[in-house]
This record gives C-alpha cells, structure tokens and sequence, in this order.
C-alpha cells in the first residue's frame, strides 16, 4: 500500500470534505514549524538550546530557551502565508498582530509552542499544541489591527486542532473535526506520514495520571475519587488501577489517545483564585477536541470544557480528560 503523507491527507480532505484550501495550508505550515522545533529540540546541549532564559512568561513561569525559541519558529512561519488573522500563545502576553507588510487570512492560530518544557533538560517527551479558529470579522478594526476579543471563542468553534509530540517518535495528531489522525514523521523523508488512523480512546480504562504531590490542595471530589482508585480491588470501584504522570500533557495525553486512560489537572488551594493551572486556550480545548474526537470525554469538573465562553486569553481550567466512564464518574462526584 502506498504511504499517505500529511500533504496527501490534506489534499483528500480538501476535495471529499470541502475542507478549505487556506485551511489546508495552514496546516501544512504548522507541520512544517513542528519540524523546525523539532530539530532544535534534537539538538540538545549540542545546539545549546537546553536551559532557562532567566525570563518569565505572562503566567509567571520561567521561560526556557526552547519555550522562545520555538514560538519564534511558529510565529515566523506563519505570518507571512496570508491564512492568519492573528496568533496567540501561551508566551506572549498578548495577542500577535500580522505584520502590516503582509495579507491577511481568515483564521486564528492559538499555542501553547512547547508543552512540558520543564522536561527538556531531562530528556523526556515535550510537544507543541495548537488551535485552529475562523476569526469573526467584526473584530478586524479598521485600522487593520486585530481586537484580543476575536480568539474569545468556546472550543466548539475549533475548525481544527492537534499537536505535534517530540518523544521516541515524532508524531503529528490532528483533528479537522470528524475523526482523528496521527502521522509519524520519517526523518530522513522529512515527511508526516500517516500511521495511525482514526486513532480512539478506549471507554473503560484502569489507568489514570495526575500530580499526586499535590493531594492536600485537592477539592473534596477529587480527594475522594482518587482514594477511590487508589483503594483498587478491595475499594469501592473493585478495581485495580495504574498511574502514570510525565508532566508534559502532550506525553500523558498521546498515552492515552493510544490505549486510554483518565488525566486530571484540578484545581486546588495553591492558588485558589486560579481555576486550575492548564489554559483553556492553548491547552485544554485542542485536547478536548481531539479526546471528543477519539470518542472520550473532558469536563472542568462541572461542564463540558469544550462549552466554556472563555472570558481572557490566558484563562486556567480544571480538566478532567480520557475514557469517558472514568471522565463521567469524578465529574459525577463534583456535582454530589
Ligand atoms: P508548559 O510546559 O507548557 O508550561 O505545560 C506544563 C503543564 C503540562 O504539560 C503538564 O501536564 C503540567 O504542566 C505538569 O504540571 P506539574 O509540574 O504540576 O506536574
Ligand atoms: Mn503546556
Ligand atoms: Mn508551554
């Protein structure tokens, strides 16, 4: 059989599913800009790319080098090609206007540029995360400039979303909306090649992540959930479960698009004013969108993540993601 690039899939989707050509080629840009990071990533201390920038980012968290680095990689490589609004990342702290030299496009693309940073010097998989939104023209001033107000969309609206995992393999998943793919890329080709197709999560898992370090800030739910899990067969879920936690979402979410499992983030007393430490934007809604894709199931805790009117680009949620009992059950213990 012969072997189906990214390129390819993209060109079917184009003509089977109308799927629009800007969009296409917006995605085989940010392809293109994972396999930049890629390469810096690869590199290591032989680049010389390991190690903090002894910045912070507008979240407050120590910039490392790869964090800039590979925000410049996106910013750069999408800016010109005339598919973009605008861009948002995790790192910036605010919204990123199209230079004026260049045409402007119909979308919105929101990052998180390098997930699981504080992994890179430690060798462990990290991933760049993207969103992909139809920017609603009542937010292109007339000046040209883009209001911040335009990205403020619930993660229903995504048109497309995925990330870019840099581990053992690299891989691209993505998701236009219908199912969800995942492409492997060969590095002497230099290509995505798809490999696993219509990739699902299980329903039942016994498999779960989360920090357990940070159990004494837990809400009461989730204290209670995780003794549950933790109690195994002679508890009152008569199950034996196994844990697992990278610390890098991209890694524990690949797990689990891969042979299912549960992966929390909630919220807890470290910082009560904050929701949780994930961000709705560059964070939960493209992996919402893909586990919803993949037949799983994300909550905060209270409501579908997907359906939350986010109110500010850098906003925190609690997330609760993976095979959908497990999802159905905690969110079920915050609603008793
Ligand atoms: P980032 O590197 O983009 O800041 O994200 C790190 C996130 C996420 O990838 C991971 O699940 C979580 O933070 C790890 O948090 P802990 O350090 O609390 O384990
Ligand atoms: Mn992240
Ligand atoms: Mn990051």
């Amino acid at each position: 059989m012969s072997r189906v690039s990214l390129s390819r899939y993209l060109i079917e989707q184009t003509r089977s599913h109308n799927t629009p050509a800007d969009l296409r080629f917006l995605i085989e840009v940010v392809a293109r800009a994972c396999k930049e990071i890629n390469h810096a990533v690869s590199k290591g201390a032989l680049g010389g790319v390991l190690g903090s920038m002894g910045t912070e980012n507008v979240q407050g968290e120590v910039q490392k080098k790869l964090d800039v680095i590979s925000n410049e990689i996106l910013l750069e490589a999408n800016e010109w090609g005339g598919h973009l609004a605008g861009m948002a990342s995790e790192e910036m702290d605010n919204a990123y206007q199209i230079p004026g030299q260049y045409p402007k496009g119909a979308y919105l693309l929101v990052f998180d540029p390098l997930d699981g940073s504080s992994n890179i010097d430690v060798n462990v998989s990290v991933g760049t995360i993207f969103s992909v939104l139809r920017c609603p023209d009542k937010y292109v001033e007339q000046t040209g400039s883009l209001d911040e107000k335009a990205f403020l969309q619930p993660g229903t609206e995504q048109v497309a979303a995925g990330y870019a995992i840099y581990g053992p393999q690299t891989m691209l998943i993505l998701t236009l909306g219908d199912s969800v793919m995942g492409f492997t890329l060969d590095r002497e080709m230099g290509s995505f090649v798809l490999t696993h197709e219509n990739m699902k999560v299980p329903t039942s898992t016994a498999e779960f992540a989360i920090n357990m370090s940070n159990q004494r800030h837990w809400e009461e739910p989730v204290k209670r959930y995780v003794s549950e899990l933790l109690a195994g067969e002679e508890g009152p879920l008569e199950k034996n479960y196994n844990m697992r936690w990278i610390a890098s979402m991209v890694a524990d979410v690949h797990r689990i698009l891969t042979r299912g499992g549960l992966f929390m983030y909630p919220r807890d007393a470290r910082e009560p004013e904050k929701p949780g430490k994930l961000r709705l934007m560059y964070e939960a809604n493209p992996m919402s969108m893909l586990i919803e894709q993949a037949g799983g199931a994300a909550t905060n805790g209270s409501q579908r993540i997907l359906d939350i009117q986010p109110e500010s680009l850098h906003q925190r949620v609690a997330v609760f993601l993976g095979s959908k009992e497990e999802v159905e059950r905690v969110t079920g213990y915050h609603q008793g």
